[in-house]
């Protein structure tokens, strides 16, 4: 089997990863704040440490880390909390997964918010004049940016893009579901009101811890609600963050996963896993181009990417084309990816495209395997 999906879940983990989940919940797998036994209180301790390695890794020591189950869970709760107070006017780029626009897309149906999309080129550039003009046209309340397309891997120029909504005091947040621990990013910067990460995929973590991180005073509004483990007879949430936010029993077993994750990529470091991973996609790309039957889809010259190429089969739909490489033992995402307005901006709406994604782990044998199922299919078509 040859792995070509890490933009769905990044996959082999670092082995540290696996070993200190297996170890750490198997030892001291007790329920943080919960209690005031040793279980728990290493349980607590991995949990504040695994908070300051984000800190550490997003450089925002002076910001709060929220752990949520998964990623969507934690946009569903900025922009849900957002609207409620009182966000109406919402940009977004072309490249929102739906764990944006299905939540804005209900919203927009009562008729609370008006969505827009920032003006991206053809040549895959956001125009900040247009964009300007834009705000002008309508003042923007919150703006949203996925840090890089699921799609195709375009990384967006976060920074200037909020710099420019600051201007119009709107709120901002930064989906980098595919760029925590691989783009590099000053989250501790001022214009950034939320940043989203996905413990499961760049992280290099278990499923099922993720989060986001926000300012000391956002004064976001709960949209969820439940036990945080002290203060019980309050019917409130408390006004304390990360309790505020973190309802539920946090999941240990993940916590543990993800801790050793960043440790793992403190030690390798951001800058040369990003490296790493460039030279895969450029690596993967003259393997894709060699043969005449694919199109790679939305790949512009000196823009920057994470390691996401899509591509079409002439005259094969995506979802055959699947089925060609999974019986060669080539797994790859194909479809939509949940990202339909992205194929709607990219031309490739409703097919969607063949989605091959890499990282610094992808094996050599990954690619070698890749080869000859191309070779194969080249001869079959
Ligand atoms: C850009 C982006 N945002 C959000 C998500 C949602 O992540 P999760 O499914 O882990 O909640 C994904 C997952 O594919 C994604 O690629």
């Amino acid at each position: 089997m040859a792995y070509f999906d890490n933009a769905a879940t990044t996959y082999p983990k670092p082995d540290e990863v696996y070993s200190f989940m297996d170890s750490f919940y198997r030892t001291h797998g007790g329920s943080a704040g919960r209690g005031n036994y040793d279980l728990a209180n290493t349980a607590r301790g991995i949990v504040d440490e695994t908070r300051t390695l984000i800190q550490r890794l997003l450089h925002c020591p002076a910001k709060q880390v929220i752990f949520t189950p998964t990623a969507t869970i934690a946009l569903n709760m900025i922009i849900q909390g957002l609207i409620v107070g009182e966000a109406k006017n919402i940009y977004i780029s072309p490249f929102e997964h739906n764990a944006v626009t299905r939540v804005l897309h209900h919203f927009e149906q009562t008729g609370q918010i008006t969505v827009t999309e920032l003006t991206v080129s053809k040549s895959l550039e956001y125009d900040l004049e247009r964009i300007r003009y834009q705000f002008d046209s309508l003042r923007p309340d919150l703006v949203i940016v996925s840090h890089a397309s699921n799609v195709i891997g375009l990384v967006a120029p976060v920074e200037q893009i909020f710099e420019l909504a600051k201007e119009y005091e709107a709120k901002t947040l930064v989906d980098m579901a595919q760029t925590a621990g691989l783009v590099d990013l000053n989250v501790g910067l001022e214009t950034i009101d939320y940043a989203v990460f996905a413990g499961h995929k760049t992280l290099l973590g278990p499923t099922g811890i993720s989060g986001f991180v926000m300012k000391p005073n956002a004064n976001l509004t709960p949209v969820l609600f439940g036990g945080t483990g002290y203060d019980s007879a309050n019917q409130n949430m408390p006004d304390s963050i990360p309790e505020k936010y973190e309802m539920g029993t946090l999941n240990i077993a993940g916590i543990a996963g993800l801790n050793a994750a960043l440790k793992w990529i403190t030690q390798q470091t951001v800058e040369r896993l990003y490296q790493e991973e460039e030279t895969q996609r450029q690596r993967l790309l003259k393997v894709l181009t060699k043969y005449g039957f694919l199109t790679v889809v939305g790949n512009v010259e000196n823009r920057k990417y994470v390691g996401i190429v899509s591509c079409l089969i002439d005259g094969i739909s995506s979802d055959t084309a699947g089925s060609i490489f999974a019986e060669r033992g080539i797994s790859v995402r194909t479809g939509l990816h949940c990202a339909p307005r992205a194929h709607q901006f990219l031309g490739t709406f409703p097919a969607g495209t063949i989605r091959f994604s890499v990282n610094a782990l992808t094996a050599d044998s990954d690619f070698e395997e890749l080869q000859d199922a191309l070779e194969d299919i080249e001869m079959n078509l």
